[in-house]
């Protein structure tokens, strides 16, 4: 009967861990940033990328139906809006097309970033 026991426990064990889920806005919520706006050191992965898949992936990724069929998801889509003016103006609330839609204007922090990003040439780093 011990034995048992043990073997279910030892089960449990190698199971439970793989129900862990790392939520990214749980573990990086955009809005505890207080410290000061360092728009410097800008690169796509470290900060552009995080704001637009915390922001803007809901509707703008996988089949992007919620987006107006607008794929928002990788560089290489990014790039796109990003260089023909249409991110900025979204995201600047300056276009016909404030975003996120529906929602708060994303923090100056964060628009300054995106527009720092669009400035130096839109590298994809
Ligand atoms: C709730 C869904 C939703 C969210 C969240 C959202 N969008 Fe959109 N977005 C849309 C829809 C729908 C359209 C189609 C145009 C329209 O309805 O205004 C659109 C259109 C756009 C366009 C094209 C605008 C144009 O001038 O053609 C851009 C660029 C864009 N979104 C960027 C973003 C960015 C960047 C974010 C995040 C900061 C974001 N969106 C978040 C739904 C969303």
């Amino acid at each position: 009967m011990k034995q048992y026991f043990l073997i279910i426990i030892g089960a449990l064990l190698l199971v439970l861990p793989g129900c862990y889920y790392d939520v990214e806005s749980e573990l990086y919520p955009k809005n505890l940033n207080t410290s000061a706006c360092d728009s410097t050191a800008v690169t796509y992965q470290t900060k552009v990328l995080p704001i637009i898949q915390a922001n803007c992936y809901a509707c703008h990724a996988g089949s992007a139906e919620g987006g107006g069929n607008i794929l928002l998801e990788g560089y290489a889509n990014l790039q796109k809006v990003a260089s023909d003016g249409r991110l900025y103006r979204a995201v600047s609330h300056t276009g016909p097309s404030p975003m996120p839609k529906g929602g708060n204007k994303l923090s100056a922090c964060d628009i300054e970033t995106i527009n720092r990003w669009i400035q130096i040439g839109i590298p994809n780093n």
